[in-house]
């Protein structure tokens, strides 16, 4: 596809055709799209001329690297252990139910992207949601909808 291509193109441009550049290539090509489609990991590999294997290892093993399509805003609840007994879980529950969506899924919309982790670092603040990197601490359920609404697709956006 041709927007794929161009974005591929762009990032080779900036970064170079060698080898050494396909973590740098793939970071942008996973920012602009969102994920990696199968067509620009076949690109990459073509055009710094090496196997498509490597490539798809790259992928495969940078969590921030994603072969599915992902949604605009990536939903992140902590379930490690001290913020399951916050009630991390419940996070989980509660945001599932409003975007009618399980962890690991993208709603229809591809607004949001469900994910869950085993521990952020800062329990102290727990439980956590995080959305594109934004921190919410000490989360309850009836917070849920706000911090979603935040994000949520407006009419005559
Ligand atoms: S367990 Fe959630 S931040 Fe550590």
């Amino acid at each position: 596809m041709q927007a794929e291509t161009d974005v591929v193109e762009r990032s080779i441009r900036k970064y170079g055709a060698k080898k050494e550049a396909i973590i740098p290539i793939l970071q942008d090509i996973q920012s602009d799209l969102n994920w990696l489609p199968e067509e620009t990991l076949k690109a990459v590999a073509d055009r710094l001329e090496v196997p498509l294997m490597e490539v798809y290892g790259v992928a495969t093993f940078y969590r921030t690297l994603s072969l599915k399509p992902r949604g605009k805003h990536i939903v992140t609840v902590c379930v490690g252990t001290a913020c399951h007994v916050r009630g991390g879980q419940r996070m989980v529950d509660q945001i599932s139910r409003e975007l009618d969506i399980s962890p690991g899924e993208t709603t229809q919309d591809m607004n949001f992207t469900l994910e869950t982790v085993n521990c952020l670092g800062c329990c102290a603040i727990g439980p956590i949601v995080v959305v594109d990197g934004e921190y919410y601490g000490e989360m309850t359920t009836r917070k849920v909808k706000s911090v979603l609404d935040k994000y949520r697709i407006t009419s005559g956006e």
